[in-house]
């Protein structure tokens, strides 16, 4: 894999906040103009893993110039990184891909966020200038409450195991109540994403969906990571396009779930 490009970033911080769940500050140096929805490929030391691993940007301080990422150990390489100690310094390229759109005119806004899908909605949370209600959905623990508490008017919390919120997914956190947001926001697993693109087109409301597929280049050279994108009104006009380039935020209504 071609290394051009890629930077040097020092770790200020690396630790777990939970169970498989670790918070990793970079320091970049210049953050660029990171938009929420937006991610950075991080490199691996270990030349046997030489393919990236694509991390949502959480929190973007350009004065400080960091980027806060949560990650959870799920394979080889984030299992590698837990190990990297303060003041190392990692490979990485970024920021990569579509964030959402910040609509200022949006006086209602929605966040729906599931599992590691969580973290991006929180710069997302922290630069909409509308009213903001959070609904989280987890396995069992939740991460970031206390975060999006002190940007939102309103947080809720689901776990499927029930030890934390309502026992139950973000779905059943959206029936609570009579939500009539302008947008939608959503980022988390594709289960979840179908069934708020659904409930959002029932109610005819726009949402816009960061979508999460298996990444190899995470440049837009190898299209491991197509999904397929309705490009006209006729269901037929169809496409395939990459989430790591030409996303990983799309429109609700042009996503196709199979
Ligand atoms: C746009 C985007 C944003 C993401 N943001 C986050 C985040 O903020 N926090 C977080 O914990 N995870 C996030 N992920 C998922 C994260 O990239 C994978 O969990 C991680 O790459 C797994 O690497 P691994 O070596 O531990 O696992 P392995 O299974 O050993 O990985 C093997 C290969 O498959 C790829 N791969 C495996 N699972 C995924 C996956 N779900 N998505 C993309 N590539 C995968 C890896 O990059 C690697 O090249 C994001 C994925 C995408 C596409
Ligand atoms: S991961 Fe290679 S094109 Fe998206």
């Amino acid at each position: 894999m071609e290394k051009k490009n890629i930077n040097k970033a020092r770790i200020l911080k690396n630790e777990a906040l939970g169970p498989e769940i670790y918070q990793m500050v970079l320091e970049v140096g210049d953050t660029g103009e990171a938009v929420p929805g937006q991610f950075v490929n991080l490199y691996c030391k270990d030349g046997a893993r030489l393919l990236p691993r694509a991390i949502s940007i959480c929190e973007v301080d350009r004065k400080a110039g960091t980027f806060r990422l949560i990650y959870k150990v799920l394979g080889r390489g984030t299992e590698e990184f837990t190990q990297l100690k303060e003041n190392e310094e990692i490979d990485w390229l970024g920021p990569l891909g579509s964030g959402f759109t910040l609509n200022t005119e949006d006086r209602e806004i929605l966040l729906i966020g599931g599992g590691v899908g969580v973290p991006p909605l929180l710069e997302l949370a922290k630069r909409l200038t509308g009213k903001k209600r959070v609904l989280l959905g987890f396995e069992n623990e939740s991460i970031l409450t206390g975060d999006f508490s002190k940007v939102a008017a309103e947080v809720a919390v689901a776990t499927t195991s029930g030890t934390e919120g309502i026992k139950g997914t973000v779905m059943d956190l959206l029936e609570q109540k009579e939500y009539l947001p302008d947008r939608i926001y959503s980022c988390g697993p594709k289960g979840m994403l179908k069934a708020v693109k659904d409930w959002a087109r029932e109610r005819n409301i726009p949402a816009e969906l960061s979508m999460e597929e298996r990444m190899a280049c995470g440049i837009g050279a190898c299209l491991v990571c197509t999904c397929k994108i309705n490009e006209g009104p006729d269901p037929r006009d169809w496409n395939y396009q990459r989430v790591c380039k030409d996303g990983p935020v799309f429109n609700a209504e042009e996503v196709m779930f199979e």
